[in-house]
């Protein structure tokens, strides 16, 4: 079911369950990736992290979706990641590896893991720079992903963008360190320009608990108040998948 929504270009997709949500994405990414790669010779990807985009991670190591993606050709971002080691059970990386990376041939220079493990503002000032070097951009240049994946929290927080964030305000760094008061945790985070000049930007939602925040936002009164309703790329596709419980309020 598509629902066209009033607030600028946004697309909804309600999908049936995960599993269908999973596999629109999934489908979706082998499209543009194939597309992406035959056209520019890369597709550079922002991943999402949280548990709702693990299934299609998952579902993206299967054979009947890998064996159709020129991995060597695909570049692997975080949205976002927790300032934690690589193998702990919070970290993004772990996850995307767990779930993807294992089970895919990949080369290793393709996969840009954001160092959760050092100092959060050296760990933001290196990926900065990798985003630089990788997308060969100058200053007051953003890189344009040729997708974007991303999640949405109950309080309608979106990669590590929190409601009240300073790093909101960014307009002009890549990459925030970022301290989250209720978590008591360093994040480290995408900024707004950047989530807003990729080409395709995706919202992964699912789950019953999230149908309250969904309908605050796409009813659109004050979206600015949620950082996920602040993502509008200026020139790009905005496409929320919702699961049908995403949706029931
Ligand atoms: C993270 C994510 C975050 C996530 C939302 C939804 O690092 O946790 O980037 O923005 O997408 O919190 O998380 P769930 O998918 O687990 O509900």
């Amino acid at each position: 079911m598509r629902l066209s929504c009033q607030m600028s270009k946004r697309e909804t997709i309600v999908c049936g369950g995960i599993e269908g949500l999973a596999g629109w994405v999934a489908a979706e990414f082998v499209r543009l990736a194939q597309q992406s790669a035959r056209e520019k010779g890369r597709f550079a990807v922002a991943l999402s992290g949280g548990s709702t985009p693990r299934s299609l991670y998952a579902l993206l190591a299967t054979p009947a979706f890998k064996q159709q993606v020129p991995w060597s050709e695909v570049h692997l971002f975080w949205g976002d990641e927790r300032c934690v080691p690589p193998d702990h059970a919070e970290s993004n990386y772990r996850m995307v590896r767990e779930a993807l990376l294992s089970k895919i041939e990949i080369p290793p220079g393709n996969v840009h893991r954001m160092a959760g493990e050092k100092e959060p503002r050296i760990a933001a000032a290196e990926y900065e720079a990798e985003l630089k070097s990788f997308f060969h951009i100058a200053p007051g240049v953003f890189p344009g992903f040729d997708l974007v994946l991303l999640g949405l929290g109950e309080d309608g927080h979106t990669a590590s963008l929190f409601p009240g964030s300073d790093a909101l305000a960014e307009t002009e760094r890549l990459v925030a360190a970022t301290y989250v008061a209720r978590l008591n945790a360093y994040r480290l985070t995408l900024t707004l320009p950047v989530l807003n000049h990729g080409a395709v930007v995706l919202f992964l939602v699912a789950g019953a608990s999230k149908a309250a925040v969904v309908s605050e936002i796409l009813r659109d009164d004050d979206p600015a108040r949620f950082p996920a309703a602040r993502v509008d790329p200026l020139n790009g596709r905005l496409v929320w998948l919702m699961t049908a419980d995403a949706v029931s309020q």
